[in-house]
């Protein structure tokens, strides 16, 4: 099976930031009762001037930007997957609206994939099948959202958890980096929903959440993908050097890692400063942690996501 390599990161925070205190001024809500029950201490919020696509066209752009820099071209760009749950529109998709800003080839796959807060897995697991086709070539993954546009701003159990950005990365096909991964989609879906374009002039859909149980599953679906991906490469726990999940809530990291038995110090955490974005968290993430230097080659990865399906995706990467 084809290996896989991230060449590049970029990422792109949405403008505006809120904090605990701002959020107490539109719910019944505190910064202590956000910050022990989720960790979060602030999220950033869309400006009227942004949206899912201008964050995605930012992040593509640094991580392409990265990937010139280190000598590759855009033109070597054979698929755009986006991965969003809050596409500006339906029809042109985000990727088309990426692979136009950007100048890539004409010749792509340009596609937007929706898997909620396993999108960036699932875009990563699709993109070693592109690469198996056209080892050649290379994808360009983008996890990228505005979640403040569909968010309840009278239901406080949602709406301190979310926020909006894009992260994005350049993968190709490396034979010496093998990769695993794990997806996976159980039902339970009324957990976590977010109903759709209503047909007929009914209300814009917004996020509605059963809070305990859809933490109930992400404390089991970390180990269990993990555990999975571990499996297929026969590699142990204590062979990773970092551990980059999804960033929900840093309750749910610190019993995945106590539940594992492994030092929450190699759980990567920046939820304080941007809560939860979906399937930007991950990508974001490797982009912050590449940024500060905290990503040498060879470094063993294991990334990790779970979210509204009930789906889950989890993947063991070599940096
Ligand atoms: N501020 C203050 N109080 C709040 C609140 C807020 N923002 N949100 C809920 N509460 C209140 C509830 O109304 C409830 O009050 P009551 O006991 O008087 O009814 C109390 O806090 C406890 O609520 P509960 O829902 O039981 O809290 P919890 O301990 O389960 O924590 C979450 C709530 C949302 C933080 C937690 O369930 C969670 O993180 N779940 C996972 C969510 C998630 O990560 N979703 C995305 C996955 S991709």
């Amino acid at each position: 099976m084809t290996g896989i390599r991230i060449l590049s990161t970029g990422s792109q925070q949405a403008r505006q930031v809120v904090t605990n205190d701002d959020m107490a001024r539109v719910v019944e809500t505190n910064d202590e009762w956000i910050r022990t029950r989720t960790g979060i201490r602030q999220r950033r919020f869309a400006g009227e001037e942004e949206s899912t696509t201008t964050l995605a066209v930012g992040a593509a752009r640094e991580a392409v930007r990265a990937l010139e820099e280190g000598g590759r071209s855009r033109q070597e760009i054979g698929a755009v997957l986006v991965a969003t749950f809050t596409p500006s529109d339906l029809v042109p998709n985000t990727a088309c609206l990426v692979q136009e800003a950007l100048g890539l080839p004409e010749k792509l796959l340009a596609l937007d994939i929706n898997a909620a807060c396993s999108g960036f897995l699932a875009g990563l697991r699709l993109s070693q099948g592109l690469l198996e086709q056209q080892p050649e070539k290379l994808v360009l993954i983008v996890g990228a959202e505005v979640i403040s546009r569909v968010t309840d701003f009278t239901d406080r159990g949602t709406c301190v958890l979310f926020g909006d950005a894009a992260g994005a990365a350049v993968v190709g096909a490396d034979p010496s980096r093998p990769f695993w991964w794990s997806t996976g989609a159980r039902g339970g879906g009324q957990a976590l929903s977010c109903a759709g374009i209503p047909v007929g002039g009914g209300p814009v859909g917004k996020i509605a959440m059963n809070g305990k149980d859809v933490f109930r599953f992400a404390v089991e679906a970390i180990p269990a993908g993990i555990r999975e991906v571990l499996a297929k490469s026969g590699a142990e726990l204590s062979e990773m050097d970092w551990f980059i999940c999804h960033q929900a809530n840093a309750r749910i990291l610190s019993h995945a890692a106590k539940a594992m038995g492994i030092p929450l110090e190699k759980f990567y955490m920046n939820l304080d400063r941007y809560g939860n974005t979906s399937a930007a968290s991950i990508p974001v993430a490797l982009d912050e942690m590449n940024r500060e230097g905290l990503l040498q080659e060879g470094m063993k990865l294991m990334l990790a996501g779970f979210g509204g399906g009930l789906t889950w995706g989890a993947a063991q990467i070599i940096w």
